[in-house]
């Protein structure tokens, strides 16, 4: 098991396959990219795939998620999928990603055995879009979740993060439309984890905004908290049900008492924190003769060490070094 000092139990592995990325989100990258870590520095499929294993076999993950970057630029993640679907016990498989490229392989995701997909979009307008990610290609995203929900990924969650004076007016009709495909749309508070280090609290939209501005159209009704477990996510049945939405409030109410995550980065360093400031290299290991068994010993040891909180609300927050991109969502 992973467990840290406070008695939490990570179960939940995320696993960047790249850090790079199709889209120049302004609340994530620079228009001109990042300083992309260089190919013998990835993990290959078999590293992957080998610690995934590890992580399921000898370290109690029960729910795999692919993350990047962008994970559909990952030429391998078929096959990677692929794999880690046959380990025994099987893991929940899913993938986090903005969607462009899914249309052409979401059949085959699903055929390789992936459960679900979250793809992140955070407008219904085509210029809006431009204008965020700085490409043209809302139409690719949309076909994606369409193509997403087709192969039957479902339920096929859209992540939404909202900006002020950007795309915060559209909350209610994001949500209208998401009920009308059926798909779950999820707010995301901004989080400071931007690669200009452009993040600031005043002006950002919180969790309290966004219901206020969906009670605008919709009745909301709020989920037990029995029934949210460890997901970051509050959610509301809207309209008397059964479509629900939900609100990840990762800066006002953060959910760090109940995390149950452990994150590796492309280049095979285990994070226990999206927040962390320090990383542990599983890499080394794996590419000296280290058996299984020591490469779970440094992964429990890099766990148990976890902070008790994001430490976001400390005069003394540092942002971590390396970008959300770079880190997996
Ligand atoms: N704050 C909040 N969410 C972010 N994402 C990327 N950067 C940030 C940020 N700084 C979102 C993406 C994607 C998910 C993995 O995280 O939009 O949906
Ligand atoms: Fe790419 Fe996701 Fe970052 Fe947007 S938020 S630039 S889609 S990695």
């Amino acid at each position: 098991m992973l467990v840290d000092t406070y008695g939490r139990v990570a179960t939940d592995l995320r696993v960047s396959l790249t850090d790079r990325c199709n889209l120049r989100c302004t609340y994530c990258m620079p228009e001109e990219g990042l300083q992309w870590l260089a190919k013998p520095d990835l993990l290959t499929d078999d590293e992957i795939v080998r610690l995934v294993r590890v992580a399921v076999t000898l370290l109690g993950i029960t729910e795999v998620r692919f993350t990047g970057g962008e994970p559909l630029l990952r030429p391998g993640l078929t096959g990677i999928v692929q794999r880690c679907a046959a380990l025994e016990p099987r893991p929940r498989l899913s993938l986090t990603t903005n969607g462009i490229g899914l249309k052409r392989t979401a059949a085959a995701l699903a055929a390789a055995g992936l459960d679900r997909v979250n793809v992140s979009l955070d407008t219904l307008r085509p210029d809006v879009f431009k204008t965020l990610t700085r490409r043209d290609r809302h139409a690719d995203v949309v076909d994606g979740l369409q193509a997403a929900r087709t192969a039957g990924l479902t339920p096929v969650k859209i992540n939404t993060v909202l900006m002020a004076g950007l795309n915060d007016d559209e909350a209610p009709e994001l949500l209208a439309w998401a009920v009308e495909n059926a798909y779950e749309l999820r707010f995301i508070e901004q989080m400071p984890l931007d690669a200009q280090h452009g993040w600031k609290r005043e002006g950002m939209i919180t969790a309290g905004d966004v219901l206020e501005s969906l009670r605008t159209r919709f009745t909301l009704t709020p989920e037990g908290d029995d029934q949210r477990g460890s997901a970051p996510a509050e959610r509301w049945t809207v309209d008397g049900g059964p479509h629900q939405v939900g609100v990840i409030a990762s800066v006002t109410r953060p959910f760090c008492h109940a995390c149950d995550r452990t994150r590796l980065t492309a280049d095979g360093q285990v994070r226990n924190c999206l927040f962390a400031r320090e990383e542990t290299d599983l890499r080394a290991a794996l590419r000296s003769t280290a058996p299984d068994e020591e490469i779970a010993r440094i992964w429990r040891l890099a766990m148990w060490g976890k902070k008790a909180g994001s430490g976001l609300d400390d005069p003394s927050f540092l942002q971590p070094d390396r970008p959300m991109s770079a880190i997996g969502g």
